[in-house]
């Protein structure tokens, strides 16, 4: 990213204090980036700014909801005024509901709608109001294989992140059609190590767990970072995202039906759901777990990722293959036939 050699890279990134967002926070603050922070919680934010400093970033933080436009574009005017513009835009908070539909309330379908998709939407806007007059800078959307594919008792999430996808390719259009160098890139996750597990509002009997394999928030981080940087249309991370999405690309009606078998027992755990336990759909729980969860013994510190041209590139190349062979081997039979027509006939 091209900028000014006097000034630091400035990165805002939603959903900073705890999970994903707190891992990112750290690995731009590694790379020595001015580090925007938005969170509601006081407490979870205050250890996100010293891990920053910690790392050798410079922390700027703010307390606020994304689910409030006005709130957004405060935090992102006050950190282009103080940064001196904004190079990339994280869009990362979110909230969910455990619950099957029929118990799930329209409030809280509006709720998650207006943290996990909308909060997105006005991220955007917010850092596009600086970006777009300077003709610079990327917004990173963290998306998930469930974009693509829905997973049963997370119907208010995965429905808010297929919008974010829909609206992000509406907008790269529009990018695309004005001549913007501003850049947009979705990076699709597979199941992570975060705190979500434990304070997301659920209706669940039984605890609450990702769908393994599990990773670690870090070795996510590294590819948003990267992402970041290359601002691939989106990347997909993790063999079980791509799985997921191919899966649903090919096969949807088989995966309705492994799903309605499997799904439930995949996102619980055996152990008991502690009743009454506090959740952080509308308010922080204003604790500082950190990025992990408590699935350290079983997550990965290691995930490869593609962009997924990559995959239409290799399926251009075998099909460009197997269309050679068959011309070669049709050219080849073709003399053969020549060869042994002349030979009858001398
Ligand atoms: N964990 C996974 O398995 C997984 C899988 C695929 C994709 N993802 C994606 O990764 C991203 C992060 O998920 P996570 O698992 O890290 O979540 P998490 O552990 O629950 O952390 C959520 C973060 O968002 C903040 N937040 C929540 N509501 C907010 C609001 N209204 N305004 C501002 N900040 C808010 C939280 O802090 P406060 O509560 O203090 O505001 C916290 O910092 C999400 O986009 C999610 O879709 C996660």
């Amino acid at each position: 990213m091209p900028t000014p050699i006097s000034r630091r890279p400035t990165v805002v990134v939603s959903g900073a204090s705890a999970g994903v967002g707190r891992a990112v926070a750290q690995e731009f603050a590694r790379h020595g980036w001015n580090v925007g922070l938005i969170a509601r919680g006081e407490v979870g934010l205050a250890g996100t700014i010293r891990d920053v400093e910690r790392l050798g970033g410079r922390p700027i933080a703010f307390a606020a909801d994304v689910a409030d436009p006005q709130a957004v574009q405060e935090v992102a005017d006050a950190v282009a005024r103080t940064c001196g513009g904004i190079d990339v835009w994280v869009n990362n908070a979110m909230v969910t509901v455990y619950a099957p539909v029929q118990e799930t309330s329209p409030e809280e379908f509006r709720r998650v709608t207006e943290v996990t998709y909308l909060g997105q939407v006005h991220g955007t806007l917010a850092a596009l109001k600086h970006m777009v007059p300077a003709d610079r800078g990327t917004i990173v959307h963290i998306g998930s294989a469930l974009a693509y594919r829905s997973i049963p008792l997370q119907a208010t999430y995965c429905a808010a992140k297929a919008a974010v996808r829909g609206f992000v390719d509406s907008l790269r259009s529009e990018l695309l059609h004005d001549h913007s160098k501003v850049r947009l890139t979705m990076v699709q996750l597979p199941a992570v190590n975060t705190p979500q597990f434990d304070w997301a509002r659920s209706r669940l009997p039984r605890k609450l767990e990702p769908v393994p394999p599990i990773y670690q928030p870090e070795a996510i981080a590294r590819h948003v970072f990267r992402a970041a940087h290359d601002a691939p249309r989106e990347l997909w991370i993790g063999g079980p995202a791509w799985k997921a999405i191919l899966g649903n690309m090919l096969i949807p009606g088989w995966i309705d039906g492994y799903l309605a078998r499997h799904g439930y027992r995949g996102e619980m755990t055996n152990v008991r759901a502690q009743a009454n336990r506090p959740d952080n759909l509308y308010e922080p729980v204003d604790t500082d777990p950190g990025a992990h969860g408590r699935f350290d013994s079983r997550a990965t510190n290691h995930v490869a990722a593609a962009d997924p041209r990559w995959l239409k590139f290799g399926i251009a190349a075998a099909l460009g293959l197997a269309a050679g062979t068959m011309l070669f081997a049709t050219e080849a039979h073709g003399r053969e036939e020549g060869r042994r027509r002349r030979l009858r006939r001398d």
